[in-house]
């Protein structure tokens, strides 16, 4: 099993299809915490769907196009943190990440990305990531804040979230900013 300890509490995973019932259990739990950020919550409606979503991200990790991981608490499925495509002429991706509610206010998610962004960087000879959010979406902006990322616009209209369409705020992280 490919596992990455970040601190004691705190392990990232690649997906396997063996996760996949897991995955849903807690996706499922948490639908409407989750749906209100998080576009593709209504269409994972059985395991079926969160396994094609781990053997999709399986193979592009093989083609090396994303890099999609499980963040386990204490040995607990906790959530994902992972890549859209990787755009290989600008060297840049954007990063995602969601949370089980309970699991929230531990600094898990900003942990998970903080090593995850040095392994696009380092690893991946990236130089740009992007965090996208809802303008409404607090959490999701102080992760992007905390991990020292800038504020670099708006884009109008730009994600759907709970059924309709927001504000997005693009934050930016370049790899010679990343150290310093
Ligand atoms: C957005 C989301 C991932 C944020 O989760 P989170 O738990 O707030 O983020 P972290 O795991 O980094 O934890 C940060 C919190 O833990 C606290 N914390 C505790 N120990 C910490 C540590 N060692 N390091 C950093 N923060 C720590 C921070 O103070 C912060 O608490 P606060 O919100 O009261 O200020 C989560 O709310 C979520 O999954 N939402 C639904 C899906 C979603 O919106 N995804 C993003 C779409 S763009």
């Amino acid at each position: 099993m490919f596992r990455a300890c970040i601190r004691p509490d705190l392990d990232l995973r690649i997906l396997e299809e063996r996760h996949a019932e897991t995955v849903f259990a807690l996706i499922q739990q948490d639908r409407a915490y989750l749906r209100q950020w998080l576009p593709w919550v209504d269409a994972t409606e059985t395991p079926a769907d969160t396994l094609a979503f781990i053997r999709s991200a399986l193979e592009k990790f093989a083609a090396s196009s994303a890099v999609t991981a499980g963040i386990w608490h204490r040995d607990e499925f906790a959530g994902v943190v992972g890549t859209h495509e990787i755009l290989r002429l600008t060297r840049r991706v954007e990063l995602g990440y969601w949370i089980g509610e309970s699991f929230q206010g531990r600094g898990l998610v900003t942990d998970a990305c903080r090593a995850m962004i040095t392994h696009l960087f380092e690893d991946r000879d990236l130089n740009r990531v992007e965090i996208h959010c809802s303008v409404s979406n607090l959490k999701s902006a102080a992760v992007a804040r905390r991990l020292g990322f800038e504020l670099e616009g708006t884009l109008r209209d730009s994600t759907l979230a709970g059924n309709r369409l927001h504000d997005a705020y693009v934050f930016g992280m370049l790899k010679k900013d990343w150290h310093a």
